[in-house]
Parts: structure tokens; sequence; C-alpha cells
């Protein structure tokens, strides 16, 4: 099978595609003719080794967390699936390998590919709708007429956050540039501020919820706009000490997590505030739960662009450039 593979750490030019044998599946795992993977920018972190002190891989690694495609055969101890069933999901990250033609993925990590939608379209909302579900739930326990702030309102996160903090009943705010601001409001934003004019911390106030999703940008600004008892839920960083001990990392990286989110955890804390970092979970569960919203067309995919396999490095660049409109999708067959 044709496979996407990272030879060592470094930028696109250490991708290839090879040649190599169907992955070999464990008893509770399906093989999925993949069909559509999602790019995520936990690929090109993946990529780049920042991961490194999570995640620890041996190279060559196939790459790719979110795929979507057909079954093709199941573990002797799956029960949930059959040859033939239309899936997708978002797999574990210690486990990969969506960027290939066959890939092996854990039955828990799957749910069936919802009626109404094109490969494509499930596999650009899998690992984001995990995160913006596992975040203003799992975290936040968010409320119907709460109000949640969503940083980047136009990324594949934000568009996703939007249209499900709307879909359980939330006041949503964001930001995004010029260009963007009529489209994100299209997607059901009630407020949307462009940042390239205005910070949002002298315009908005009194929040219950921040999602913060941008890479370099000091998520403790957004401390500013909520209210006591608020939640401020950082997915680009800085990770805490809560997060590094659940995620199994040894004492030294629990230490080194406590030192690099000392200043959000501080000034979070400082007033009143819950700080967490959240790295998303696989959940098969949680998508076929989700399942609803998306055959209601109560979330739509927001696809960018969709690149054949064979130009993953333009895909990879493209969406390195921190400019996408929604995700950005392997063709893969
Ligand atoms: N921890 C987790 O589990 C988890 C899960 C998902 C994602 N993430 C992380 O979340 C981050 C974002 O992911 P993504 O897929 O949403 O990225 P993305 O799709 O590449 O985001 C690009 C978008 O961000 C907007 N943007 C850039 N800078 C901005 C700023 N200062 N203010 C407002 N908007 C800005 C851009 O809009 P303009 O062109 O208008 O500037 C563009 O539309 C990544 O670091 C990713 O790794 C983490």
């Amino acid at each position: 099978m044709k496979a996407l593979v990272l030879k060592k750490y470094g930028g696109n030019e250490a991708l290839e595609i090879r040649n190599l044998p169907e992955p070999a599946m464990r008893s509770d795992e399906v093989l999925v003719e993949v069909h559509a993977a999602a790019l995520n920018f936990v690929d090109i972190k993946i990529r780049n080794g920042n991961m490194r002190p999570m995640l620890n891989y041996d190279l060559p690694l196939v790459l790719g967390n979110d795929v979507a495609g057909k079954v093709l055969r199941v573990g002797a101890r799956v029960t949930r699936f059959k040859p033939g069933d239309e899936v997708y999901g978002s797999v574990d990250k210690k486990r990969m390998g969506a960027f290939a033609e066959y890939a092996a993925v854990a039955e828990t990590d799957l749910a069936l590919k919802p009626r109404n939608l094109s490969f494509v379209e499930a596999v650009s909302l899998a690992l984001n709708a995990l995160t913006v579900h596992q975040a203003l739930n799992g975290i936040a326990h968010a409320k119907p007429g709460q109000r949640v702030f969503i940083k980047a309102g136009s990324g594949g996160v934000g568009t996703l956050a939007i249209q499900y903090a709307k879909a359980i009943g939330l006041e949503v705010a964001t930001t995004t540039s010029t260009g963007n601001v009529e489209w994100v409001r299209s997607l059901g934003a009630d407020h949307v501020l462009d940042y390239k004019k205005e910070k949002f911390e002298n315009v908005f106030r009194d929040f219950d919820i921040a999602l913060d999703s941008v890479d370099n940008d000091n998520p403790a600004r957004a401390v500013q706009i909520l209210k006591r008892g608020g939640h401020l839920i950082a997915l680009a960083g800085p990770p805490d000490a809560k997060f590094a001990r659940e995620f199994g990392l040894n004492p030294l990286f629990q230490f080194v997590c406590y030192l690099l989110s000392f200043r959000e955890t501080w000034i979070s804390e400082w007033a009143g505030v819950n700080y967490s970092f959240l790295f998303i979970k696989p959940s098969g569960q949680q998508l076929a739960e989700l399942g609803e919203l998306f055959e209601n067309n109560k979330i739509k995919p927001v696809i960018d662009r969709v690149f054949p396999f064979a130009e993953f490095r333009q895909a990879f660049e493209y969406l390195e450039a921190g400019r996408a409109k929604g995700k950005v999708v392997l063709s893969i067959r």
C-alpha cells in the first residue's frame, strides 16, 4: 500500500510516499480502506519533532490522525463494526497511520459515518468536533445561555467551535481578520471582532468560557474577558501540570509543564478563572453521539481545500501558512 512516511523529524523534505505492507491489525482493531484523511496542525508539530516530549515515536512512521473509509476486515474481539461499514474517526496519537491506503484503527476510536456526508466531509469533522465537545462539555460543562469566546473563528477548530456552541445554545463571540468577518458571521457567531483592528480584551466582557486555539499568542489575554469562575481552555498550549500528570508524563516533564504554564495558571488563579490545557482524546462513542448534529445539518463541514494524496507536500505547506478557512483534507482514493 502507499503510505506517507516521516523519515526523520524536520520539514516537508522529511516526508515521502512509500510502498509498505498493509498494517498488522490487532484483535480489537479494524482494517480500514482509507478514502480520505484530514490534515491537522498536530501533524505538522509531530513532523517537526515538537511533540517529542509527549509522544516519542520510532521512525520511520506513517503519519495521519483523522481517517474515513470502509471497513475491510475486523479483529477477533471487534463487536461494533463489520466489513463494508463506512466509518470515520480520529485515531490514537500513539498509533496514527491515517495517511495511507489502509489503516489499522481501534474500534473504540471509530464511529459509523453520518449517512448525509461524504468521506471527505466526515473526516473533516473528526478531530475538531471531538476537541470542541471535550472542551465545552467535558471541561467547561457549558449550559444554554452561557457566553463563549472562540479565538480564531475561521480556523479548523474555530469553524467547528462556533457551530457546536450555537447548537448547544451558547452566545458566541469570535475574532478573525478583515476579509473573513462576514463569512465567520454566516457560521452563526453573534459577535465578530476584526483582530487586525481591535484587541478583543478591549471590547468583550463577562464571558463564561474562552477557547484559545492560536499558536504564539498569549492565551492569558482572555482572562480579562472572563467572569470569576469562568474557564480558559487552551488548545495550542502551554500544557499544564494537571494535563502532564493525566497524560502519564514523567515527573521531570510534569515540572516542565508546570513552569511552561506558570504565567497562565497564576494569572487565571489570581482572577478566579480555571485554566486548562486540553489534548483531544479519540472517542468513537462521542463521535456517534455528535452524529445527530451532523445528520441534522446543525454542524456542517467547513472544508477549505482537498488535495490529492500525491500532493501531500502542498497540503502541508498550505495548512502551515496558517490562513486556512476550515479544514484541509487529503483524498486518498
Ligand atoms: N490540543 C488539542 O487537542 C488541539 C486540537 C485541535 C487543534 N489544536 C491546536 O489549535 C491550533 C489551531 O488549529 P486549527 O486547525 O484551527 O488551525 P488553522 O485552521 O490552521 O487556523 C488558521 C486560522 O487561524 C486564524 N488566525 C491566525 N492567527 C489568528 C489570530 N491572532 N487571531 C484570530 N485568528 C487567527 C486564521 O485566520 P486569518 O487568516 O483571518 O488570520 C486562519 O483562518 C493549532 O495549534 C492546533 O495544534 C489543538
